[in-house]
């Protein structure tokens, strides 16, 4: 275990690993409501993860804060900082739940909170909660830079799973992270068996090569209608395959297998979404025009609401950010292919995808930024492809009708000189992974054309 031993020898010799002879915490989950799904449920009370935060440790990260947030943050309530602090990382409570903590962190039951899959898997549109959407706000990689200082200044032990987030990249911006490479590194820590290796694997050879792309979750009510996963459809569906999110650096094989249950009610959660209905107004007769347009130059690719065809496209005809797409390490994939995730083998697995799948487009009008990469605002902006914004930022969490999609700020570069957590908030589509060109389908279709089209899209 080289990397990992190293890493153990350095939060040893720092003093960040938990103190031997802990005793041991209750991990009886706390009861949720009772009308929640079973899959829900799960997601709020098993930890699938240690992360180790609770309500005080979220309650104190104003502290590590800068600039103008810090000094609004020190004259607030506590109410008043909470809400603050949900904000400046994408966060929100679920109501459903019963509980005032965050939708993205399920509890221990001993008043431990870890993250869950609904930080990157969860969001806010137009004014709703909508699970199962790529979240469109959630700042990882702040949040745990601001954890783990914090953690520092107050002398607490830091996870060998935070340790390791604190120096790998997590996301570049809020609304996109890193996923897909965590999972490569957590990986390249063990066998196909699961368990950890004392020696690199041909995966952890290949890590120092390997390059990671900021990606914006796909929605999930996909699912039901997909039978392969991820951008690239490399693998096909099983409830195993989202397992790689257990495979932090302290947990045991046994307690990863030991979650299959209740990955498998997530699982069931998951097939069980539906896209929201667009909650305003739609003009029936241009979105009838749109649907034959969408018909002529869109279905071949995306599919119609009776039909998907799962189409792949090669990177080079789509033209969108080329990152993703090359920086999966082929290892990774010989990994997931000879795998326990993968039943070892039973589940298909393509060691070469080219291009990325042509996602089935129900309900796109809430599951903006748009493209794998979260590079483009809005739908107009899809459809408008000389028109997308070099540099944009959100403004505040308004919904753009109009154009559906994010309401922004738009500039040819982002501003300079920033307070940091501001500095992020900024899209720049000049940045490698970022780009938003590409995908120039709607073609020659005139403006009456592309905004028919876009009515018809509110329609899905
Ligand atoms: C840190 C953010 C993050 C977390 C946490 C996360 N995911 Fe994801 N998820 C992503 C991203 C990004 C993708 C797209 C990755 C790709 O294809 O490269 C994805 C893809 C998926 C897909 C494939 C969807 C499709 O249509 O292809 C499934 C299923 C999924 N995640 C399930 C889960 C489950 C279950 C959990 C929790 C156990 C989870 N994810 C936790 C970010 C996250
Ligand atoms: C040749 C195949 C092809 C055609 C034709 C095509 N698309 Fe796409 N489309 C794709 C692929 C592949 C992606 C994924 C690209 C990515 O995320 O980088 C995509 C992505 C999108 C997205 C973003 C989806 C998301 O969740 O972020 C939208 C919106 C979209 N297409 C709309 C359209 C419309 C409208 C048309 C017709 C004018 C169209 N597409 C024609 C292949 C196609």
């Amino acid at each position: 275990m080289k990397i990992l031993s190293l890493l153990t020898i350095t939060a040893a010799s720092l003093g960040l690993v938990r103190h031997e002879g802990e005793a041991p915490r209750d991990t009886t989950p706390p009861a949720p409501r009772a009308d929640v799904h079973p899959g829900l449920k799960a997601l709020y009370g098993t930890p699938l993860q240690d992360f180790g935060l609770d309500a005080a440790l979220f309650d104190e990260l104003w502290r590590v804060w800068t600039g103008p947030a810090r000094r609004a943050a020190a004259r607030a309530s506590a109410a008043g900082r909470r809400a603050m602090t949900l904000e400046r990382y994408g966060l929100f409570v679920d109501p459903e739940r019963g509980s005032e903590v965050p939708a993205a962190f399920a509890e221990h039951g001993d008043g431990r909170w870890t993250l869950n899959c609904l930080g990157c898997h969860s969001g806010q549109v137009d004014g709703a909660i909508v699970h199962g959407l790529g979240g469109n706000a959630f700042d990882f990689q702040l949040f745990v830079r601001d954890l783990v200082a914090l953690r520092g200044r107050r002398g607490l032990p830091l996870s060998m799973q935070e340790l390791g987030m604190a120096v790998f990249p997590l996301g570049g911006a809020p609304g996109v992270t890193n996923a897909q490479g965590f999972s490569v590194v957590l990986a390249a820590f063990r066998h196909g068996d699961l368990s950890f290796s004392d020696e690199p694997t041909p995966l952890g050879r290949e890590l120092a090569r390997a390059e990671v792309a900021d990606l914006d979750a796909p929605p999930l009510w996909h699912l039901s209608r997909r039978s392969r996963l991820y951008l690239d459809g490399y693998v096909a569906k099983d409830p195993r395959v989202p397992m790689q999110f257990s495979l932090g650096l302290e947990i045991e094989p046994a307690r990863v297998m030991a979650l299959e249950p209740a990955y498998r009610e997530i699982w069931r959660w998951m097939e069980s979404l539906e896209p929201p209905a667009w909650p305003h107004a739609v003009d029936d007769g241009r979105a009838e025009m749109g649907e034959a347009i969408y018909g002529r130059a869109c279905a071949r690719c995306h599919g119609t609401p009776g039909h998907y065809p799962e189409k792949r496209v090669p990177v080079d005809v789509v033209g969108t950010d080329a990152l993703r797409a090359s920086s999966m390490p082929r290892a990774f994939r010989a990994f997931m292919a000879e795998s326990w995730l993968t039943r070892f083998g039973e589940v298909d697995v393509e060691l070469d995808p080219d291009g990325y799948v042509a996602p089935p487009l129900d309900g796109i009008w809430a599951s903006a930024p748009y493209f794998h990469n979260g590079s483009v605002p809005t739908l107009w902006h899809v459809l408008h492809p000389d028109d997308r914004p070099a540099a944009w930022r959100r403004v505040g969490g308004d919904y753009d009708v109009e154009r559906v999609g994010l309401a922004i700020e738009e500039r040819d570069q982002p501003p300079r000189g920033l307070d940091p957590a501001e500095q992020r908030a900024w899209v720049d589509t000049a940045r490698e992974g970022r780009s938003a060109g590409g995908h120039r389908f709607p073609g020659r279709l005139t403006e009456e054309e592309r905004g028919a089209l876009l009515e018809y899209l509110k329609t899905l």
